[in-house]
């Protein structure tokens, strides 16, 4: 699938590049605010993370430490379950670590809520979250977050990490698929 085909299969851009770099430096900067001495432990959820990951982490004006987990939450299908498995553990001991998880998106935040549980038990500092991406609407759980990049509707979306069938993560914006794509 060539780049044109990528954006002729979006119904609708939601976020353009410039909106999500924008964003991203806003948060970057409060984050710096609250860590510049701490030194913070960013630990990113594959995949749909790594885009998030790679440009926030650039965007904060000083250092910061990176670590990944994989998790599997949602199986097959499209709705979490809350039921979560470690795929990839992190390799960094957070005991006393001031540790700041970035998502991509929330939406039910039943997987999200397991993480910071699961962090949470291993003695941390502190641990807050961030994510690019919010469905509040869709919220099955209270997970207070400290950062967010952008509520957004109830809709399936893709690019910017998200994928569907693990395609379109490459896109460098934020839309939903045409009705064409799923059928
Ligand atoms: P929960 O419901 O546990 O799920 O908050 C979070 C994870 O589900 C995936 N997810 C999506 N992936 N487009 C995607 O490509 C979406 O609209 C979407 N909504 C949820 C994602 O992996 C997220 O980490
Ligand atoms: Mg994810």
């Amino acid at each position: 699938m060539d780049a044109a085909q990528m954006g002729a299969d979006l119904e609708k851009v939601l976020l353009t590049e410039e909106q999500i770099q924008t964003r991203l430096q806003e948060l970057a900067e409060q984050i710096w605010e609250n860590y510049q001495d701490k030194n913070v432990l960013l630990v990113g959820v594959l995949k749909g993370a790594v885009m998030v990951m790679s440009d926030l982490m650039r965007a904060l004006p000083g250092s910061a430490e990176m670590d990944w987990m994989a998790v599997s939450s949602y199986g097959s299908g499209t709705k979490s379950s809350g039921v979560v498995r470690i795929l990839k553990d992190l390799d960094t001991d957070i005991t006393d670590r001031h540790v700041l998880i970035v998502e991509d998106i929330i939406d039910s935040g039943l997987t999200l809520s397991w993480i910071r549980t699961n962090l949470r038990s291993r003695k941390p500092a502190s641990v807050e979250i961030c994510t690019l991406l919010r469905k509040p609407e869709a919220a099955k759980v209270e997970i207070d977050v400290r950062y967010v990049g952008f509520d957004i509707p109830n809709d399936f979306v893709v690019g910017y990490g998200l994928d569907y069938a693990e395609a379109y993560r490459n896109l460098r914006v934020v839309g939903t698929l045409a009705p064409h794509v799923y059928s």
